[in-house]
């Protein structure tokens, strides 16, 4: 059976690990073509595990120069653009806004929101060159809610989730559909002790969380998936929370 992205070129930002790792396997295993981009290095050992269908390259999604390189390599190796997933992203110092400081600001809002801008900007003309595509950007349920000591990242993951919507109106009657997950607290990079626990430890249970546990990076690759492919054909413009009801 064909996969669901058979034929298709896809970019994912971050794809070093997490979300962006596993969405960028899972879209290889659904027959994409996968430009695996990162800061780590990491994106190495992704196209790596993904082989022939995927290539790495190392990128800074705040470098509007490197973002423009990304979609210019995703054109020259694989012949186009029809996925964007761009999903690269920091969660910032936590701290009460009195305590932050400007650098921390430009750093933030210059991976998170400027990194999403420049790829909409870069990406967006290819696709509509070659007949459309899908636009994913992750954001965060912190863009949708208020969380405490972050200001910063809730600010820069609250303009994902309108930049989203707005280009999503530009573009919805010349096949570009572009749309925002919003995830919950996902056992990523992102939390503290994922790197001596690749998996979620059974103790791990969040009490606040509706459904008591973390989400999986598995589960936001699986959201990305629907948006990018045809199944979400008549989806535009939506922010998708994936957090176990934590937004309800
Ligand atoms: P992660 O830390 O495992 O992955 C983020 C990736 O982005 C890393 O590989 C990192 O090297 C890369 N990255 C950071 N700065 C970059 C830059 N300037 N240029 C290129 N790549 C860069 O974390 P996770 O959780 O997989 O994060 C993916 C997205 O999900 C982020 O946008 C994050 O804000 C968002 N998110 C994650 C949540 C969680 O609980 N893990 C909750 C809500 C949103």
């Amino acid at each position: 059976m064909a996969g669901r992205l058979e034929g298709k070129v896809a970019i994912v930002t971050g794809a070093g690990s997490g979300i962006g790792c596993a969405s960028a396997e899972l879209f290889a295993a659904e027959g994409a073509e996968v430009v695996c981009a990162d800061i780590s290095g990491d994106e190495e050992k992704t196209a790596a595990a993904i082989g022939a269908a995927a290539v790495a390259l190392h990128v800074d999604v705040s470098v509007e120069a490197e973002v423009e390189g990304m979609v210019a390599m995703a054109q020259d190796r694989f012949g186009g653009l029809d996925i964007l997933l761009n999903n690269a992203g920091i969660g910032g110092p936590k701290r009460l806004v009195t305590e932050q400081t400007e650098e921390a600001f430009d750093l933030v809002l210059g991976v998170n929101l400027k990194g999403v801008f420049f790829g909409m900007k870069h990406g967006i003309p290819v696709m509509l060159r070659t007949g459309g595509g899908s636009v994913i950007n992750t954001a965060s349920a912190a863009g949708l809610v208020g969380w405490r000591k972050n200001a910063l990242y809730g600010a820069s993951k609250g303009g994902v989730i309108q930049m989203t919507k707005a280009v999503a109106l530009d573009y919805a009657d010349q096949g570009v559909r572009v749309n925002a997950v919003c995830p919950g607290m996902t056992w990523t990079g992102l939390v503290p002790d994922a790197e001596q626990h690749p998996e979620p430890p059974a103790d791990a249970v969040m009490p606040h969380q509706p459904m008591k546990r973390w989400g999986l990076s598995s589960e936001l690759a699986a959201a990305a998936l629907f948006l990018a492919s045809d199944e979400s054909s008549f989806v535009t413009g939506v922010a998708l929370p994936v957090d176990g009801g934590y937004v309800c």
